[in-house]
């Protein structure tokens, strides 16, 4: 059995859903908001057994053969009690304790682990481990304070991004209107992350601890590539030592696969910005003809 965490309303997870019954394997779909509805969990950490039954299908731990991970909803929080909300928290929290330590039982199965996914939700943390393993990465910023915002910029000469700590919004170019009062006094109730701005053109690898690489050029015309929907996709040969970053950039993080973001510069420099547990591949593997969803599937399947 192979299990993706996702959803049916999630393209990723109902396009690899597809393609892995179509090779005649069993596979379902954990869909965590289900939890316990749908889906019961028996589980012995002790025995390391444990049974599982989501919609029809009852297998037990030993029968995962890979786990994809590809979103992940949490528990919802529900009122099972309408008078107290103390035990409403605590029913939260039992079910969310279950569910969360029996995906880390699985993380050797998983691609990627609950626990990288975990590591990934503290970028910030993930850019220091980069820089203390001389991984080259835009010299960085973390901060509420106007003062150390208008320091960083005049440093690099303005030529600098901003973007979430936690990420989940576009990277922007810092402007002229960035330093008005009122943007300026916004900073105090939020940290924001700086970065330098990297010149040059993203790459997005597809990179597999096996050693399978998977690089491409994306032509954006936006800073943030992502902005840019209609950017040209071609695939292009990195130099060993890049390569050979990706993979240590895994064992950093604990990823067995990701999807890394590079920014190559007028100069030749490889600038990593940042490395994904659960990269979106479809368009990438449309375009490049890159073999993802297959290698991917071969490694749940093993
Ligand atoms: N320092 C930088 N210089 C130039 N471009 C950058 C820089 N940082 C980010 N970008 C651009 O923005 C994109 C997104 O950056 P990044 O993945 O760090 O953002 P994020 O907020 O973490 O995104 P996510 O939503 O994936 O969590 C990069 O792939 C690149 O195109
Ligand atoms: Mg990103």
């Amino acid at each position: 059995m192979i299990v993706i965490i996702g959803s049916k309303e999630e393209t990723h997870s109902l396009y690899m859903y597809a393609k892995i019954r179509s090779m005649g394997h069993r596979v379902c779909l954990l869909d965590s908001r289900k939890y316990p509805k749908n889906i019961s969990i028996d589980w012995s950490p002790t025995e390391n057994k444990a049974k599982f039954k989501i919609g029809d299908d009852s297998f037990s731990g030993d029968d995962i053969e890979g786990i994809y991970w590809r979103w992940y909803y949490g528990i919802p929080y529900e009122k099972v009690s309408n008078s107290d909300d103390a035990v409403n928290s605590i029913i939260y929290r039992e079910r969310t304790c279950l569910m969360s330590s029996v995906l880390c039982s699985l993380e050797s199965k998983s691609y990627n682990s609950i626990q990288a996914v975990e590591l990934h939700q503290k970028k910030a943390y993930q850019s220091f481990l980069l820089a203390q393993n001389n991984i080259r990465i835009p010299k960085t910023m973390i901060t509420n304070s106007p003062e150390e915002f208008i320091d960083f910029c005049k440093k690099f000469n303005k030529n600098v991004i901003y973007k979430p700590v936690r990420g989940g919004a576009y990277t922007k170019k810092v402007s002229g209107e960035d330093f008005t009062l009122e943007k300026l006094q916004r900073l105090e109730k939020v940290p924001i992350q700086l970065q330098e701005f990297i010149q040059g053109v993203d790459i997005r690898v597809f990179a597999f601890e096996s050693g399978e690489i998977f690089p491409a050029k994306i032509a954006a015309k936006s800073v943030d590539f992502r902005e840019d929907t209609s950017a040209k996709i071609e695939p292009v040969i990195l130099p060993d030592k890049v390569c050979e970053d990706c993979i240590k950039i895994l064992k950093l993080f604990g990823l067995k696969y990701s999807g890394i973001d590079i920014r190559l510069t007028p100069e030749g420099e490889y600038v990593f910005i940042e490395a994904n547990p659960a990269p979106m591949f479809i368009h990438f593997e449309n375009v490049t003809g890159f073999p993802i969803s297959d290698t991917l599937i071969s490694k749940l399947k093993a």
